[in-house]
Formats: C-alpha cells, sequence, structure tokens
C-alpha cells in the first residue's frame, strides 16, 4: 500500500500545453536578459551549488555565503528584478487558493547532474501560503516527505507541464530533487530543466 501523500500537496501532471511551456521559456529567456542566472552558493561553506538561479518579481531568493535572503536586486547585477510575467501571475490566481499574488518566482535552472538536497521552504513570512513549482524541460526525480527530515518520502517524476503545489501541511515539508533525466525534453533549448517557484514572502 502507498504512503498517503502529505495533506495539501497537489500535483497536476500535465497542467500546462506545450505552447504554454514554450511561451514561459521565451519568457524566462527575456527575464535573463536583464537578470542572468547566477551562481549560488552554500551558506557558511562557499560551496557553489549545482543548480544555478535568477529570479522575477520584486524580491528574488538569493543563495550567498553570508546565507540565504529575500532581495529586491540581483547580487551580481545590483539591478532590480524583472517582473513576475502576467502569465505566471495568472497560473497562480488559477491555482493557488490564495488571495495575496506572489512577489517572488524563483527560476532554478538544473543541467547535467544538478540536482537539490532536501529542504523546507522557510525564508518566507507568509508562512502557511501555498508555493506553486512549473517544472520545464527535462525529467526530474522530485522527492517530498515530513516536517522532519527523516521522516519517509514519496517520489515523483515529474515532467515538463507539471505544476506542484505545496499548500496547507505540504508546504512544511522537506522536498527536494534527487536528479534530472538528462535529453528527455526538448522545450529548454540548452537542455536541462528550468523550475519556476512563486512564494508569497511577506
Ligand atoms: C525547490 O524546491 O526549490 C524547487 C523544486 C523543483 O525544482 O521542483
Ligand atoms: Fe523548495
Amino acid at each position: 500500500m502507498s504512503k498517503p501523500l502529505p495533506e495539501g500537496l497537489v500535483y497536476l501532471p500535465g497542467f500546462l500545453s506545450r505552447a504554454q511551456q514554450e511561451n514561459l521559456i521565451d519568457l524566462v529567456r527575456t527575464g535573463i536578459k536583464s537578470a542572468p542566472f547566477y551562481q549560488p552558493r552554500m551558506p557558511r561553506t562557499g560551496q557553489p551549488t549545482s543548480v544555478i538561479m535568477s529570479n522575477f518579481g520584486q524580491l528574488g531568493w538569493v543563495s550567498q555565503q553570508s546565507g540565504y535572503r529575500y532581495d529586491p536586486v540581483h547580487p551580481v547585477t545590483g539591478k532590480p528584478w524583472p517582473p513576475i510575467p502576467q502569465e505566471l501571475l495568472n497560473l497562480w490566481k488559477e491555482v493557488a487558493g490564495w488571495p495575496a499574488s506572489p512577489q517572488a518566482c524563483l527560476i532554478n535552472w538544473y543541467r547535467v547532474g544538478s540536482r537539490l538536497g532536501l529542504h523546507v521552504d522557510a525564508d518566507e513570512d507568509a508562512k502557511s501560503a501555498p508555493v506553486v513549482s512549473v517544472s520545464l524541460g527535462d525529467k526530474a526525480l522530485y522527492r517530498i516527505g515530513g516536517i522532519n527530515r527523516n521522516d519517509p518520502t514519496r517520489s515523483f517524476k515529474l515532467s515538463s507541464g507539471d505544476v506542484m503545489i505545496l499548500s496547507g501541511g505540504a508546504r512544511h515539508c522537506y522536498h527536494g530533487v534527487d536528479r534530472i533525466y538528462p535529453r528527455t525534453s526538448t522545450i529548454v533549448p540548452k537542455g536541462g530543466r528550468i523550475n519556476l517557484t512563486m512564494r508569497v514572502v511577506r
């Protein structure tokens, strides 16, 4: 018997059409002209992460040796992040079930060999607002557990166009990306997987 999903985890496989996915990739490519992907570093150790990042929104989530933070400007260019595209705000309205709009949209780019360790999204003051996450490009092995790091986990193979919502109890659960499956999609021109994560911060 399979374990029950964490309460509040909503998985919408194949939610976005191919045309919608391509449009989102175009919007990301436009965004990164003014806010290029930068190399995040782990707090304290300063180790580079395998995932590279950028953001849309009034606030961007930034990971540097000095720590994690939400910042209105890009850590390298010092310029504000581009606004969250209307298409993403519309998607949020459609699926989030939350009155406020997201202030941040993290853009993660997983290239061959990239992974994201188990973590809880915990840098937001708006602790109960859902997190809406969009998968684009190569498939990924996504894992979500419970509120303790050692709780049992469930895995999902996420595909391009899938939408995952962490609301309710799931909002506080450990989750991560164990691996991506290279060349399983043609949506990202340079390959790999782009994940867009919208969050209410304050
Ligand atoms: C994240 O939890 O920050 C990203 C999840 C994903 O890439 O699907
Ligand atoms: Fe996360």
